[in-house]
Protein backbone atom coordinates (compact mmCIF):
# COMPACT_ATOMS: atom_id res chain seq x y z
CA UNK A 1 0.00 0.00 0.00
CA UNK A 2 1.91 3.22 -1.47
CA UNK A 3 -1.28 5.82 -1.51
CA UNK A 4 -5.16 5.21 -0.62
CA UNK A 5 -6.61 6.83 -3.84
CA UNK A 6 -9.48 4.65 -3.99
CA UNK A 7 -10.60 1.86 -2.12
CA UNK A 8 -10.41 -0.51 -5.78
CA UNK A 9 -6.56 -0.32 -5.16
CA UNK A 10 -6.71 -2.07 -1.62
CA UNK A 11 -6.81 -5.89 -1.29
CA UNK A 12 -9.12 -7.65 0.99
CA UNK A 13 -6.33 -8.13 3.45
CA UNK A 14 -5.02 -4.43 3.11
CA UNK A 15 -8.49 -3.18 4.20
CA UNK A 16 -8.87 -5.62 6.99
CA UNK A 17 -4.89 -5.00 7.86
CA UNK A 18 -6.10 -1.16 8.47
CA UNK A 19 -8.93 -1.91 10.59
CA UNK A 20 -7.10 -4.09 12.50
CA UNK A 21 -4.38 -1.58 13.69
CA UNK A 22 -7.57 1.32 13.75
CA UNK A 23 -9.00 -1.21 16.56
CA UNK A 24 -5.66 -1.58 17.93
CA UNK A 25 -5.01 2.62 17.71
CA UNK A 26 -8.56 3.58 19.41
CA UNK A 27 -7.97 0.57 22.33
CA UNK A 28 -4.85 2.23 23.42
CA UNK A 29 -6.33 5.71 23.10
CA UNK A 30 -9.38 4.67 25.45
CA UNK A 31 -6.15 3.77 27.47
CA UNK A 32 -4.58 6.94 27.06
CA UNK A 33 -1.98 5.57 25.45
CA UNK A 34 -0.31 7.42 22.09
CA UNK A 35 2.70 6.06 20.58
CA UNK A 36 4.76 8.20 18.48
CA UNK A 37 4.86 5.96 15.42
CA UNK A 38 4.97 9.36 13.28
CA UNK A 39 7.46 11.13 14.82
CA UNK A 40 8.45 14.28 13.34
CA UNK A 41 6.51 13.55 10.14
CA UNK A 42 4.61 16.39 8.16
CA UNK A 43 0.92 16.03 6.00
CA UNK A 44 -0.09 18.70 4.34
CA UNK A 45 -3.93 18.60 3.54
CA UNK A 46 -5.28 20.60 0.51
CA UNK A 47 -8.86 21.55 0.67
CA UNK A 48 -10.76 22.09 -2.60
CA UNK A 49 -14.11 21.70 -0.56
CA UNK A 50 -15.29 22.49 2.96
CA UNK A 51 -14.74 19.71 5.80
CA UNK A 52 -15.65 19.56 9.60
CA UNK A 53 -14.62 16.17 10.27
CA UNK A 54 -12.13 14.56 7.44
CA UNK A 55 -9.93 18.16 8.57
CA UNK A 56 -10.06 17.68 12.19
CA UNK A 57 -10.05 13.92 12.40
CA UNK A 58 -6.49 14.06 10.36
CA UNK A 59 -5.16 16.84 12.09
CA UNK A 60 -6.05 15.51 15.69
CA UNK A 61 -4.24 12.45 14.07
CA UNK A 62 -1.66 13.55 13.03
CA UNK A 63 -1.11 15.31 16.35
CA UNK A 64 -1.62 11.80 18.33
CA UNK A 65 1.06 10.33 16.20
CA UNK A 66 3.65 12.53 17.05
CA UNK A 67 3.70 14.30 13.66
CA UNK A 68 2.60 17.72 12.12
CA UNK A 69 -0.19 18.76 9.92
CA UNK A 70 -0.51 21.83 7.66
CA UNK A 71 -4.32 22.64 6.63
CA UNK A 72 -3.60 23.71 3.15
CA UNK A 73 -6.77 26.04 1.56
CA UNK A 74 -7.66 26.10 -2.26
CA UNK A 75 -7.90 29.81 -2.10
CA UNK A 76 -4.28 30.32 -0.34
CA UNK A 77 -2.33 27.74 -2.48
CA UNK A 78 -0.93 28.95 -5.73
CA UNK A 79 -3.04 25.86 -6.98
CA UNK A 80 -6.25 27.68 -6.25
CA UNK A 81 -4.63 30.44 -9.52
CA UNK A 82 -3.82 27.71 -12.25
CA UNK A 83 -0.36 26.34 -10.80
CA UNK A 84 -0.22 22.63 -11.87
CA UNK A 85 -0.77 19.87 -9.82
CA UNK A 86 2.31 18.35 -11.47
CA UNK A 87 4.50 21.33 -10.19
CA UNK A 88 2.13 21.48 -6.84
CA UNK A 89 3.00 17.57 -6.34
CA UNK A 90 6.85 18.20 -6.90
CA UNK A 91 6.93 20.94 -5.41
CA UNK A 92 5.07 19.85 -1.68
CA UNK A 93 7.16 16.07 -1.98
CA UNK A 94 9.84 18.38 -1.20
CA UNK A 95 8.51 19.82 2.21
CA UNK A 96 6.24 16.91 3.33
CA UNK A 97 6.13 13.11 4.14
CA UNK A 98 2.44 12.74 2.74
CA UNK A 99 -0.97 14.71 1.57
CA UNK A 100 -4.24 14.64 2.20
CA UNK A 101 -6.39 15.99 -0.48
CA UNK A 102 -10.16 16.78 -1.21
CA UNK A 103 -11.37 17.63 -4.33
CA UNK A 104 -13.56 17.43 -7.08
CA UNK A 105 -11.93 15.22 -9.69
CA UNK A 106 -10.18 11.70 -9.23
CA UNK A 107 -7.85 12.63 -12.09
CA UNK A 108 -6.06 15.57 -9.47
CA UNK A 109 -5.85 12.74 -6.83
CA UNK A 110 -4.00 10.45 -9.49
CA UNK A 111 -1.99 13.00 -10.49
CA UNK A 112 -0.63 14.08 -7.23
CA UNK A 113 0.39 10.03 -6.50
CA UNK A 114 1.76 10.16 -10.39
CA UNK A 115 3.99 13.33 -10.07
CA UNK A 116 4.94 13.25 -6.29
CA UNK A 117 6.80 11.31 -4.60
CA UNK A 118 4.96 11.11 -1.31
CA UNK A 119 2.19 8.95 -0.41
CA UNK A 120 -1.33 10.61 -1.22
CA UNK A 121 -4.15 9.86 0.44
CA UNK A 122 -7.69 10.61 -1.13
CA UNK A 123 -9.94 13.16 1.37
CA UNK A 124 -13.18 12.93 -0.77
CA UNK A 125 -13.76 13.95 -4.36
CA UNK A 126 -16.62 13.78 -6.59
CA UNK A 127 -15.96 9.46 -7.61
CA UNK A 128 -14.94 8.19 -4.04
CA UNK A 129 -14.75 8.37 -0.44
CA UNK A 130 -12.51 6.04 0.86
CA UNK A 131 -11.55 7.21 4.23
CA UNK A 132 -14.88 7.48 5.11
CA UNK A 133 -15.92 3.92 4.09
CA UNK A 134 -12.75 2.62 5.79
CA UNK A 135 -14.54 4.30 9.38
CA UNK A 136 -17.50 2.54 8.44
CA UNK A 137 -16.16 -0.86 7.85
CA UNK A 138 -14.57 -0.60 11.07
CA UNK A 139 -18.08 0.78 12.84
CA UNK A 140 -20.24 -1.91 11.13
CA UNK A 141 -17.49 -4.93 12.54
CA UNK A 142 -17.82 -3.02 16.38
CA UNK A 143 -21.51 -3.76 15.75
CA UNK A 144 -22.19 -6.45 14.06
CA UNK A 145 -18.55 -8.57 14.81
CA UNK A 146 -17.71 -9.75 11.23
CA UNK A 147 -19.05 -8.79 8.09
CA UNK A 148 -19.28 -12.15 5.49
CA UNK A 149 -23.07 -12.49 5.00
CA UNK A 150 -24.48 -9.28 6.02
CA UNK A 151 -26.44 -7.15 3.64
CA UNK A 152 -25.32 -3.27 3.51
CA UNK A 153 -28.23 -1.15 2.01
CA UNK A 154 -27.35 2.34 0.42
CA UNK A 155 -31.06 4.81 0.30
CA UNK A 156 -29.87 7.98 -1.95
CA UNK A 157 -27.85 9.33 -4.81
CA UNK A 158 -25.09 6.81 -6.53
CA UNK A 159 -22.41 9.58 -5.25
CA UNK A 160 -19.21 9.32 -4.38
CA UNK A 161 -20.10 7.57 -0.77
CA UNK A 162 -22.51 5.07 -2.84
CA UNK A 163 -19.65 4.09 -4.93
CA UNK A 164 -17.08 3.17 -1.93
CA UNK A 165 -19.28 1.46 -0.23
CA UNK A 166 -20.11 -0.91 -3.01
CA UNK A 167 -16.47 -1.47 -2.96
CA UNK A 168 -15.99 -1.97 0.13
CA UNK A 169 -19.02 -4.12 0.98
CA UNK A 170 -17.71 -6.64 -2.30
CA UNK A 171 -14.21 -6.81 -0.51
CA UNK A 172 -15.22 -7.58 2.52
CA UNK A 173 -17.38 -10.09 1.86
CA UNK A 174 -21.06 -8.46 2.11
CA UNK A 175 -24.02 -8.18 0.21
CA UNK A 176 -24.79 -4.75 -1.60
CA UNK A 177 -27.94 -3.17 -2.06
CA UNK A 178 -29.20 0.89 -3.41
CA UNK A 179 -32.09 2.21 -4.20
CA UNK A 180 -32.03 5.75 -6.32
CA UNK A 181 -34.06 7.26 -8.57
CA UNK A 182 -33.05 6.67 -12.10
CA UNK A 183 -30.16 8.64 -13.57
CA UNK A 184 -28.51 8.98 -10.60
CA UNK A 185 -26.89 5.33 -10.59
CA UNK A 186 -23.46 4.69 -9.37
CA UNK A 187 -20.70 4.43 -11.16
CA UNK A 188 -21.25 2.18 -14.06
CA UNK A 189 -17.89 0.51 -14.25
CA UNK A 190 -18.02 -0.25 -10.03
CA UNK A 191 -21.26 -1.26 -10.92
CA UNK A 192 -20.32 -3.59 -13.14
CA UNK A 193 -17.36 -5.12 -11.40
CA UNK A 194 -19.72 -5.62 -8.46
CA UNK A 195 -22.61 -7.56 -10.06
CA UNK A 196 -19.52 -9.48 -11.31
CA UNK A 197 -17.52 -10.05 -7.96
CA UNK A 198 -20.00 -10.01 -5.51
CA UNK A 199 -23.83 -9.56 -5.28
CA UNK A 200 -25.14 -6.35 -6.14
CA UNK A 201 -28.83 -5.29 -6.41
CA UNK A 202 -30.52 -2.14 -7.70
CA UNK A 203 -34.08 -1.01 -7.56
CA UNK A 204 -35.75 2.14 -6.98
CA UNK A 205 -37.56 1.16 -4.59
CA UNK A 206 -36.12 2.00 -0.95
CA UNK A 207 -38.37 -0.33 1.03
CA UNK A 208 -37.23 -3.00 -1.60
CA UNK A 209 -33.76 -2.51 -1.08
CA UNK A 210 -33.66 -2.24 2.72
CA UNK A 211 -35.46 -5.94 2.71
CA UNK A 212 -33.84 -7.45 5.54
CA UNK A 213 -30.39 -5.01 5.48
CA UNK A 214 -28.13 -5.04 8.22
CA UNK A 215 -26.77 -1.78 7.75
CA UNK A 216 -29.13 0.96 6.34
CA UNK A 217 -26.59 3.89 4.41
CA UNK A 218 -27.56 7.25 3.69
CA UNK A 219 -26.09 10.20 2.52
CA UNK A 220 -26.84 14.18 0.81
CA UNK A 221 -28.91 14.04 -2.32
CA UNK A 222 -26.97 17.36 -3.36
CA UNK A 223 -23.15 16.33 -2.69
CA UNK A 224 -20.88 19.60 -2.25
CA UNK A 225 -20.16 21.05 -6.02
CA UNK A 226 -24.39 20.31 -6.62
CA UNK A 227 -25.72 22.98 -5.00
CA UNK A 228 -26.62 24.50 -8.77
CA UNK A 229 -29.19 21.39 -8.74
CA UNK A 230 -30.41 21.36 -4.98
CA UNK A 231 -34.15 22.02 -6.66
CA UNK A 232 -33.90 19.80 -9.41
CA UNK A 233 -32.61 17.01 -6.69
CA UNK A 234 -35.07 17.81 -4.21
CA UNK A 235 -37.82 16.53 -6.94
CA UNK A 236 -35.97 13.65 -8.48
CA UNK A 237 -34.82 12.31 -4.65
CA UNK A 238 -38.27 13.26 -2.89
CA UNK A 239 -39.19 9.29 -1.04
CA UNK A 240 -35.43 8.17 -1.22
CA UNK A 241 -35.66 8.97 2.23
CA UNK A 242 -34.48 6.43 5.66
CA UNK A 243 -37.44 6.41 7.33
CA UNK A 244 -39.68 4.02 9.48
CA UNK A 245 -40.93 2.23 6.58
CA UNK A 246 -37.69 1.30 5.55
CA UNK A 247 -36.49 0.32 9.01
CA UNK A 248 -39.46 -1.56 9.26
CA UNK A 249 -38.08 -3.44 6.38
CA UNK A 250 -34.48 -3.70 7.23
CA UNK A 251 -33.28 -6.46 10.25
CA UNK A 252 -34.73 -5.62 13.44
CA UNK A 253 -31.54 -5.43 14.78
CA UNK A 254 -29.80 -3.16 11.46
CA UNK A 255 -27.44 -0.51 12.31
CA UNK A 256 -27.86 2.82 10.32
CA UNK A 257 -24.88 4.86 9.49
CA UNK A 258 -24.76 7.96 7.60
CA UNK A 259 -21.01 9.94 6.82
CA UNK A 260 -22.61 13.15 7.44
CA UNK A 261 -23.40 15.96 7.03
CA UNK A 262 -27.22 14.96 7.59
CA UNK A 263 -30.24 17.08 6.31
CA UNK A 264 -33.14 16.16 8.51
CA UNK A 265 -36.36 15.40 6.31
CA UNK A 266 -34.69 14.76 3.22
CA UNK A 267 -32.36 11.66 3.13
CA UNK A 268 -33.32 10.57 6.67
CA UNK A 269 -35.75 11.63 9.29
CA UNK A 270 -35.26 13.10 12.46
CA UNK A 271 -36.41 10.35 14.75
CA UNK A 272 -34.57 7.67 12.89
CA UNK A 273 -31.69 9.38 12.84
CA UNK A 274 -32.02 10.71 16.72
CA UNK A 275 -32.85 6.46 17.35
CA UNK A 276 -29.54 5.83 15.86
CA UNK A 277 -27.32 8.09 16.74
CA UNK A 278 -24.71 6.61 18.63
CA UNK A 279 -24.07 4.48 15.69
CA UNK A 280 -23.48 7.60 13.44
CA UNK A 281 -21.64 9.20 15.78
CA UNK A 282 -19.71 6.22 16.60
CA UNK A 283 -19.21 5.81 12.79
CA UNK A 284 -17.92 9.69 12.97
CA UNK A 285 -15.30 8.91 15.82
CA UNK A 286 -14.10 6.38 14.06
CA UNK A 287 -12.91 8.35 11.03
CA UNK A 288 -10.25 9.28 13.70
CA UNK A 289 -8.73 5.69 14.10
CA UNK A 290 -9.02 4.62 11.24
CA UNK A 291 -7.11 7.38 9.32
CA UNK A 292 -4.41 7.01 11.96
CA UNK A 293 -3.97 3.55 10.50
CA UNK A 294 -4.14 4.85 6.94
CA UNK A 295 -1.36 7.32 7.95
CA UNK A 296 0.66 5.26 10.13
CA UNK A 297 0.68 2.61 7.31
CA UNK A 298 1.38 4.68 4.51
CA UNK A 299 4.43 7.54 6.32
CA UNK A 300 6.07 5.56 8.79
N1 LIG B 1 -18.02 12.71 6.25
C1 LIG B 1 -17.15 13.70 5.95
O1 LIG B 1 -16.23 13.54 5.14
O2 LIG B 1 -17.36 14.86 6.63
P1 LIG B 1 -16.67 16.28 6.33
O3 LIG B 1 -17.19 16.75 4.99
O4 LIG B 1 -17.10 17.14 7.46
O5 LIG B 1 -15.18 16.09 6.28
N1 LIG C 1 -21.61 12.99 -0.88
C1 LIG C 1 -21.20 14.00 0.06
C2 LIG C 1 -20.35 13.39 1.13
C3 LIG C 1 -19.86 14.36 2.17
C4 LIG C 1 -18.98 13.71 3.18
C5 LIG C 1 -20.46 15.10 -0.69
O1 LIG C 1 -19.64 14.77 -1.55
O2 LIG C 1 -20.70 16.27 -0.41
Amino acid sequence: MKHLLKLADLTREEILSVLNLADQLKYERQNGVFTPHLKGKKLGMIFQKSSTRTRVSFEVGMYELGGYALFLSNRDLQIGRGEPVEDTARVLSRYLDGIMIRTFEQKEVEDLAKYGSIPIINGLTDYCHPCQVLADLMTIREYKGAFKGLKLCFIGDGNNMANSLMVGAVKTGMKFSIACPAGYEPDAALTAWAKKEGEFFMTDDPAEAAKDADIVYTDVWASMGQEGEKEKRERAFKGFCVDGKVMAAAKKDAIVQHCLPAHRGEEITADVFEAHAKEIFDEAENRLHAQKAVLAKLLK
